[in-house]
Formats: structure tokens, C-alpha cells, sequence
């Protein structure tokens, strides 16, 4: 499918990680989002409502590619995809996540944080990937050391990142998008400010 060719780091310079306490934020956020021109959204697994809330984007907003985040298991790769999810992303990987989200046939984004991480993905042929937490895990510094060791590797980092910061990181060679909650305040979703999130998102797409 085109979904399956899609590369996940090209899609916006930041994708916005979502954490939805209710199903009616789902469809808002997301058109917020795109409003604001950032047409990726990473719904997290974190919540009882998120696959529904996937459910409802796929359906209803099909300018977006929604994606799930905090697949941690086969189970839940298997029902993000049933759900409608476009890509997954992982914010580790073990040899059966890996294999249950190549199973899906859908693109999507292993975690790794450490350079036996990135060599165990990258020996499935999968070379792009999540950078996990970025900020706790060495952060601009630490992903600058890794091009010389594993020179085909593209990362997404995510964890820590703030406005501040992306710039950073999105100046790497081996950075193609970062990810990161700022752009979906849970004060925000949670009061319907979604002006505020389209202003976030904007901000956000002019970052490259
Ligand atoms: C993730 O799942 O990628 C992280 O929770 C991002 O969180 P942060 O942007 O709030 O650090």
C-alpha cells in the first residue's frame, strides 16, 4: 500500500505525540493539527479511549495519517492496526514487537536508545526509527555520536523535547522529524482550547 511506503520522518518536522482523555477530543485535535499544518498525529495507547479515538480520526479525518504510539506489546500493535491506525510507533523493541509490527504490514518507528538497540532494528532492515527518551538518554550529543557506527540509521528522538530544543535536533543529519507532547497540553484539549493547539502546531511546522 502507499501507507506502507510512507516515510514516517518526512511527514512533518514534528509530530505531535497525543494523549486523549476522551473520545471527543480525537476528531478536534486532529483537525486542529492540520489546521495548523502538521498533518501526522502519533495517539498514544495510553489511555482506555485511545483506539477508539484512532478509530474515529481514520474515519473522519482522512487528511491526517494517524498513527498509535506506545505500542509495548504484539496484542497492541495487532489491535492499533485493526483500529485503522496508518503507522505505529514503539517506544522500545523486542524481537516479538518487532516481528508483530512488521506483521502489520504498516510503516512504523521502533524505539531504541542505545547503539546495540539501533544495530538489533536495523538487522530486521528497518533504519528508521524512534529515539527514546531523547533528552534522559543523551539527547543533540548522543545522537551526534551515532552516524560515524551506524551511518544508515534515521531517528525520530522524542522525550524531553520542547520548542527550545527541537531546532537542535532537527539541525542533526540523522534526525528527519522529532516528536513530542508540547504541541497537545493537556489543558488545552481538556478545555476545547483548540485555537491554541492549531497555534502550537503552526509554530511547530515552521521549525524546518
Ligand atoms: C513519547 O511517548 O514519545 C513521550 O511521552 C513524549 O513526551 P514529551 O514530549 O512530553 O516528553
Amino acid at each position: 500500500s502507499d501507507v506502507a511506503r510512507t516515510d514516517l520522518l518526512g511527514l512533518a518536522p514534528v509530530v505531535p505525540v497525543v494523549v486523549v482523555e476522551s473520545v471527543d477530543q480525537a476528531v478536534p485535535v486532529a483537525r486542529a493539527l492540520v489546521a495548523g499544518g502538521l498533518p501526522v498525529i502519533e495517539l498514544t495507547l495510553r489511555t482506555p479511549v485511545a483506539l477508539d479515538a484512532i478509530r474515529a480520526i481514520a474515519s473522519e479525518v482522512p487528511e491526517i495519517a494517524v498513527g498509535a504510539g506506545t505500542v509495548t506489546t504484539p496484542d497492541l500493535a495487532k489491535a492499533a492496526h485493526d483500529a485503522g491506525a496508518s503507522f505505529l510507533v514503539s517506544p522500545g523493541a523486542t524481537p516479538r514487537l518487532m516481528d508483530a509490527m512488521l506483521d502489520t504490514g504498516l510503516p512504523f518507528l521502533p524505539g531504541t536508545a542505545t547503539v546495540s538497540e539501533v544495530l538489533a532494528v536495523l538487522e530486521y532492515g528497518v533504519t528508521q526509527m524512534k529515539f527514546f527518551p531523547a533528552e534522559a538518554s543523551g539527547g543533540t550529543a548522543y545522537l551526534s555520536s551515532l552516524p560515524t557506527v551506524v551511518p544508515t540509521a534515521r531517528f525520530c528522538p522524542t522525550g524531553g523535547i520542547r520548542p527550545a530544543t527541537a531546532a537542535d535536533y532537527l539541525a542533526l543529519p540523522n534526525v528527519g522529524c522529532v516528536g513530542g507532547t508540547w504541541i497537545t497540553p493537556k489543558a488545552a484539549l481538556d478545555s476545547g482550547d483548540w485555537d491554541t493547539v492549531t497555534r502550537l502546531a503552526s509554530e511547530a511546522a515552521a521549525l524546518r
